[in-house]
């Protein structure tokens, strides 16, 4: 089978490479990895940050390299008291946080022709939760929601977690769930918490980033085992 494995940034794919023997190939403003491993082909892309970065990535790894199931891995902001720094989760559903257009009465992040939120696959997940279990992971689960704005602001992490019922907070899962959904290719978002997005977020992140980055791209790996 074919399987997509997307990040975000360099950090959450390279632990990934360091693992394999994989082949780059440019395309547009991307770098596709492609590797074996075990009966699978395996895509691997860091897509860039942000919305309309992942949507591309993740277009391009279903529409042009052939992927059949897609798993995203990085790391998310905590938005729950309950969740912190190095714990890792998956995300039952997604929304983009930031899309607005409550001015003609809708309710946030909804658009006409789009659900408010996307559901992962219940399959992947199931194996999310049986690689977690393997590797001695407290793999927990919760609302993901995502925006084009790293946030680091008290009020903004309050408002995304009550609106939304979100547990964690980043900026791509949502448009790739939109992709995926589109497309029907069964995909999961596993994301290990960096910070817990409130005021100082951006130090925590810049020194968590690479830990919690690798102990998502471990699960990832692991779940493509057991696929
Ligand atoms: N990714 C990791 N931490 C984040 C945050 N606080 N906001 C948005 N994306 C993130």
């Amino acid at each position: 089978m074919k399987i997509a494995i997307l990040g975000a940034m360099p950090e959450e794919i390279e632990p990934l490479l360091a693992n394999l023997d994989a082949k780059k190939i440019d395309y547009a403003n991307n770098e596709f990895y492609l590797a074996k491993f075990g009966a699978h082909e395996l895509i691997i892309a860091y897509s860039k940050i942000g919305k309309v970065n992942s949507t591309l990535t993740a277009t391009l790894m279903i529409e042009k390299f052939g992927a059949e199931k897609l798993i995203f891995t990085g790391v998310a902001g905590a938005l729950k008291e309950g969740l912190k720094i190095g714990e890792i989760l998956y995300a039952t559903r997604l929304v983009q946080h930031d899309l607005d257009i409550t001015a003609f009465g809708h309710p946030h992040g909804f658009v006409p022709g789009s659900p408010i939120f996307v559901d992962t696959d219940a399959n992947l997940n199931e194996i999310a939760q049986r690689a977690a279990r393997e590797l001695g992971l407290n793999l927990k689960s919760g609302i993901i929601a995502s925006g084009d704005q790293f946030v680091c602001d008290e009020a903004r992490k309050a408002w995304i977690g009550a609106e939304f019922d979100a547990s964690a907070v980043e900026m791509e899962g949502a448009s790739v769930a939109q992709v995926c959904h589109a497309l029907n290719v069964p995909f999961c978002v596993l994301r290990a918490i960096s910070d817990e997005a409130g005021n100082k977020a951006e130090f925590d992140f810049d020194e968590f980033v690479v830990k919690s980055a690798k102990i998502s791209a471990n699960l990832a790996l692991k779940m493509v085992e057991l696929l």
